[in-house]
């Protein structure tokens, strides 16, 4: 993609943290991923993986704020297969590049509940794409657990003491959230957390290709990075247009068209890009023309990006490995980090402090025997 620019939140306090820097971003488990993911955060991700320790999550816990049916959760396995082979497609490193499975590091959850207590209500009600996402999923009601989504995107983030955070506009508020918590936790307790960054791509948010505001798989409006050539030629020559214009002789709107938005994205070739949006704006050109041009742009942005996903795909073994290895690693990590928490927090002292002061009493039974210290 041309022209990309990188903009970071300036952190005034960046906290304490790890030497390296880190990056955390990841997505649920709920499909392929489409180009909307690709502008808002894949290539972020790509261009910046080298530079950090990077953390990718396969967020199924997040998952289940919406769809969490017995099926919902049968699919997760293919679903993170889909996911990695997308991302490994577009360029990540799987040896730069650290996989895991939320769900299969429960102690994100036990951070969760900690941090649970550092954001108010109030202050989740005000972030929209909650709302959003609640409609999108036919909720008439609120979901306890979709409410607490940033809380629990926050514990991803800080469990892994990342510095930054690509994500895509609708990720945005999210990681707003995180960065609170992480100063207010740091400031009532002690410095655990650094403040993490956000990342955004200079296209936050590609439209769909019906002209709806988002790309996005629940809304049916997504090009899919493992589409075909025709069938990126057939979603593009039915996309939405300037509906004012008739015909190919009636001068067009270039700026808000989804047609250009995607061409400025992703055509390669900026002269023939402006050339098309002269002529568009002139009444010169038709739309078959201009969708003819952005379906073999497109395709052009695929074609590595699919031989590389088939070359991938064909080492079966590859992906359930680096999940399994990745989920290992960052498990140690975050069991670092609530040892951390607890300690900063004074629970372990609470503890530690009845141990010793409780009575010697015999252990009936081995098997029963409970040892907290064990389990950390
Ligand atoms: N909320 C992200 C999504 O829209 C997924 C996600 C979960 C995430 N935890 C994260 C992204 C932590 C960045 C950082 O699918």
């Amino acid at each position: 993609m041309s022209g990309q620019t990188l903009t970071i939140t300036p952190t005034a306090n960046p906290g304490p943290g790890p030497v390296a820097p880190r990056m955390l971003t990841g997505d649920r488990p709920t499909g392929r991923l489409h180009l909307g993911h690709y502008v808002g955060s894949l290539a972020n991700r790509v261009r910046l993986h080298k530079r950090y320790e990077s953390f990718f999550i396969v967020a199924d816990l997040h998952m289940l704020t919406t769809k969490n049916s017995g099926q919902d959760i049968a699919a997760v396995r293919r679903n993170a297969t889909e996911m990695v082979l997308d991302s490994l497609a577009v360029g990540l490193d799987p040896a730069h590049s650290v996989f895991f499975l939320q769900s299969a590091v429960p102690e994100v959850a036990e951070i969760n509940l900690l941090l649970s207590s550092l954001v108010t209500v109030p202050r989740l009600e005000r972030i929209p794409s909650l709302k959003e996402m609640a409609r999108d999923a036919g909720k008439k009601e609120m979901p306890f657990a979709l409410l607490g989504y940033p809380v629990l995107q926050a514990a991803d983030i800080l469990a892994v003491k990342a510095t930054a955070v690509p994500v895509g506009r609708d990720n945005a508020a999210h990681v707003e959230v995180a960065r609170e918590i992480a100063r207010r936790f740091n400031r009532r307790y002690r410095p655990v957390f650094p403040v993490p960054a956000l990342i955004h791509g200079d296209v936050p948010s590609l439209p769909g290709t019906d002209g709806q505001a988002k790309m996005s798989k629940s809304l049916g409006n997504a090009i899919y990075l493992a589409d075909q050539p025709e069938e990126v030629r057939r979603k593009v020559m039915r996309m939405y247009t300037d509906p004012a214009r008739t015909g190919p002789g009636v001068p067009g709107t270039v700026e808000g068209n989804p047609v250009f938005a995607y061409h400025a994205a992703f055509n390669d070739r900026p002269a023939e890009v402006a050339g098309l949006a002269e002529r568009y704006r002139a009444g010169k050109v038709g739309d078959a023309e201009v969708k003819e041009k952005l379906a073999a742009a497109i395709n052009r942005f695929l074609a590595p990006v699919q031989e590389r996903r088939a070359a991938f795909a064909a080492d079966e073994g590859l992906v359930p490995e680096l999940i399994v290895t990745g989920t290992e690693r960052t498990r140690r990590e975050v069991q670092r980090t609530v040892a951390d928490m607890r300690d900063a927090m004074g629970l372990t002292a609470a503890f530690t402090e009845f141990r010793r002061h409780a009575r010697l009493v015999p252990v009936p039974n081995v098997g029963d025997q409970c040892d907290v210290d064990q389990h950390r």
